[in-house]
């Protein structure tokens, strides 16, 4: 398959192409399209034969369920069965943005689509090229994240080309997003609303709307050989080729400790990594040092965190430290992620 590549800002949606996108999308095609959180990789919700697709362009297991993209939030009332108070109130506090809700799921949505399961996740995004595609399409769009499975979610399109060009009928670039982690995702279905995956909305904002909310217990836990409900946060994601090791205590020893490991890695020749901020940047002598930012900005942290996995990839960084970031506020999804990233890896130096 030839990708067909096209670039607009959110500012000017080129209507030309997003009716072309649109057009795909309705006889089963795939189209990549940046969202405020990560570049997304869509097919219509509602046909099982895109769910497929989506599954093999990935190389995706197929019980690991998809998110349905919508651009009105009267839409969830098709494909979903009930609908809870708790999901007006959130839909009107944090919608259009990056909140995904799980709701039982209506006859219209394809098992296919949900990976099975008898509940469907349903996410309003606010970027305004995503808001066009989705209504082109059809007006339901499942979307995963458009990398290859197991791979750092795409935070620029030239990494969704990277992953999937040949694969998908079309990639729109839209520029670097915004947030970059994905969204949250509360659950809806059960008794008590319970976080799946940390992200942009934090647990105290969505504890400020709801009062008490859950966390799944397996959100920062290392292996305790409890299942995520979540599928898909049970695979090991994000991960740099190289091996990244998280490295916790008080800065001056983390910074020793990690000089030594380096110093002691490029003497066998290997070539090392660090992810630290700008406070400490300068200290550390290793191949490659990358700052995700200032410590007090735990936004800027979240939005370079796949950028800088992906770029170790391209230089060829075989081990990798990372500094530890604070895990409350949108720093519970940095350190979500960074801990899926290393497989767990922590080094505990306190
Ligand atoms: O920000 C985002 O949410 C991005 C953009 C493209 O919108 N999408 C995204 O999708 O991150 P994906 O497929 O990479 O992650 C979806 C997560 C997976 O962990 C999946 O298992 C979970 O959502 N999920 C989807 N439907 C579910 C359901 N019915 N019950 C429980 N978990 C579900
Ligand atoms: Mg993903």
């Amino acid at each position: 398959m030839i990708t067909e590549y096209v670039s607009m800002t959110e500012e000017e949606p080129d209507g030309a192409a997003i009716a072309r996108a649109g057009d795909i999308l309705k006889r089963g095609g795939l189209v990549a399209f940046p969202t405020e959180t990560v570049y997304g990789l869509g097919g219509d919700a509602l046909n099982p034969e895109s769910a497929r697709k989506i599954y093999a362009a990935k190389g995706r297991p197929s019980d690991n369920p998809l998110i349905v993209h919508i651009c009105r939030p009267e839409a969830a009332e098709r494909i979903a069965e009930r609908i809870p108070e708790a999901y007006h109130i959130l839909a009107e506090r944090f919608w259009p943005g990056p909140l995904t809700m799980i709701l039982p799921k209506s006859r219209l949505v394809p098992p296919e689509t949900t990976g099975g399961l008898d509940t469907v996740a349903i996410r309003f995004p606010r970027n305004r090229i995503a808001l066009a595609l989705i209504e082109a399409g059809g007006g339901y769009v499942a979307a995963p994240s458009a990398n290859r499975s197991g791979r750092p979610s795409p935070t620029l399109a030239r990494y969704c080309r990277e992953d999937l060009d040949g694969l998908v009928d079309m990639i729109i670039d839209g520029g670097q997003v915004d947030i970059g982690v994905e969204s949250s995702i509360i659950d809806l279905s059960g008794e008590t609303p319970t976080i799946l995956r940390p992200g942009f909305v934090t647990k105290e904002m969505l504890e400020d709307a709801l009062g008490s909310v859950a966390l799944d217990r397996t959100i920062l836990g290392g292996s305790s050989g409890e299942r995520p409900r979540a599928p898909g946060m049970k695979y090991r994601h994000y991960a740099p080729r190289g091996e990244l090791s998280i490295v916790e205590g008080a800065a001056a020893e983390v910074i020793r400790y990690i000089n030594e490991r380096t110093a002691e890695a490029a003497g066998h020749g290997l070539r090392t990594g660090v992810i630290c901020t700008d406070e400490t940047r300068d200290r550390y002598r290793a191949d490659s040092v990358k700052s995700a930012g200032t410590r007090t900005e735990e936004r800027m942290v979240a939005r370079e965190l796949f950028r800088i996995l992906r770029e170790f990839d391209d230089e060829g960084v075989q081990l990798i430290f990372s500094e530890a970031f604070a895990d409350d506020g949108i720093g519970m999804a940095v350190m979500n992620r960074l801990m899926k990233a290393a497989g767990h890896r922590v080094i505990d130096l306190t």
